[in-house]
């Protein structure tokens, strides 16, 4: 069983606090996306089960055994880094076999292991080539195949798409999601790319300042954000934020008043609590893809539940528009339906999916629903 854990593991590098009581219990065969802006700690995480670095605080455990002070090659774990390097003096199947070689494994075995891998990959065309007369994508799958073919329990990969091309990098992540399904390994991939994190993960924790803001199953995240942070950092284009938001109670509902931009009905679920945050600071959130043209819309509704802004400028995608507006002094993006003829200096009236509403307290940042 390789189950990875992490028993409040805290990490400083001197007097500075990178890594901050985490606790994370990751389960065999699990894909688990580890994802953060740069310099939050994600490397460093990965590199503590790698046994690269050890935490100055709490445990951690491969399996059942606390791994703590256990040498990296007794680990039974491969790593990619994200600043991989091959030999460029050696072909692909001995950049491949290399590690394998280093263990004695028998020659027949490398032979069967490195072709069972590059077959994956497929690289198997590829062998007899050096780095130099490969692709960076190529490259890429040969660091890769390098690190999976001593089928080790615990895959640690750190942002291995990064040195990619936009085309190559989605090609290459749905190799390794192929890969994951098809070796049944546990993974901990690391990236700062929340769109590789939503594809991938089975589950994802996002990671600000060496600390845990949320764990959970990719959707989760996405609809149920725990935190600014969180709701910020998921979504593409991130999810728009207006400040100073204010409820207003009836008797069996509430209503979120914007400042001089609209007023938007709470779902019947979250009145209590909305009612219940009235008297705080607050952030209403909405992602753009949950805003729509009131004039395409043939729904009831759109008095309870709209925002007037004006249109900055609209880039039209084909499948959709995405919209810059201004409303009551803040910018925001909409992602439109095209039927939408808006361009820009127009005032347009959103239509707000108020099921789709998110509503923050701004002081502690956290959600209330
Ligand atoms: N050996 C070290 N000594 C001192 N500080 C370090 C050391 N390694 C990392 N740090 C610091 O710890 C913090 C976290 O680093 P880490 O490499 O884990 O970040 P990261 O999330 O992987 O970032 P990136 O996305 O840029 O790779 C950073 O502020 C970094 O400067
Ligand atoms: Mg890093």
């Amino acid at each position: 069983m390789a189950r990875v854990q992490f028993d409040h593991v805290y990490k400083r590098f001197n007097k500075t606090e990178v890594v901050h009581d985490i606790s994370l219990d990751i389960q065999d065969k699990e894909f688990l996306v580890l994802v953060g802006p740069s310099g939050c700690g994600k490397s460093t995480c990965l590199r503590m089960v790698a046994g690269l670095e050890e935490p100055t605080e709490g445990d951690i455990y491969i399996g059942d055994r606390i791994v703590n002070g256990v040498d990296p090659k007794d680990r039974d774990i491969a790593m990619v880094f994200q600043n991989y390097a091959l030999y460029p003096h050696m072909t692909v199947f001995d950049n491949m076999a290399f590690g394998l070689k280093l263990r004695h494994f028998p020659k027949a075995d490398i032979k069967k292991r490195v072709e069972d891998t590059a077959a994956t990959l497929g690289l198997e065309n590829l062998l007899k080539r050096k780095p130099k007369e490969l692709s960076g994508g190529q490259r890429q799958r040969v660091a890769l195949g390098r690190a999976i073919v001593r089928e080790a329990q615990v895959f640690l990969m750190d942002e291995p798409l990064s040195n990619l091309d936009a085309k190559l990098r989605v090609e290459t992540r749905a190799n390794i999601i192929k890969l994951h399904q098809n070796i049944q390994k546990t993974v901990i991939y690391v990236t700062h790319d929340q769109v590789e994190a939503m594809t991938m993960g089975d589950r994802i924790a996002v990671l600000n300042g060496g600390i845990i803001q949320q764990l959970g199953a990719p959707q989760e995240l996405y609809d149920h954000p725990a935190n600014l942070f969180v709701a910020g950092f998921i979504g593409s284009p991130s999810m728009n934020f207006v400040p100073n938001a204010k409820v207003v109670s009836e008797s069996n509902s509430a209503t979120i008043i914007l400042e001089g931009l609209g007023r938007i009905r709470v779902p019947q679920l979250y009145v209590e609590r909305a009612k219940a945050a009235a008297g705080k600071n607050l952030t209403f959130g909405v992602r753009p893809t949950h805003l729509e043209d009131a004039n395409i819309i043939g729904k009831d509704g759109i008095e309870q539940s709209s925002i007037d802004a004006a249109v900055d400028v609209v880039e039209n995608l084909g499948n959709e528009l995405q919209v810059y507006l201004t409303a009551g002094g803040h910018n925001m993006i909409a992602t439109l339906d095209p039927r939408s003829r808006v361009s820009s200096g127009d005032k347009v009236r959103l239509y707000v999916d108020s099921d789709q509403i998110h509503l923050f307290d701004t002081d502690s940042g956290e959600a209330i629903f």
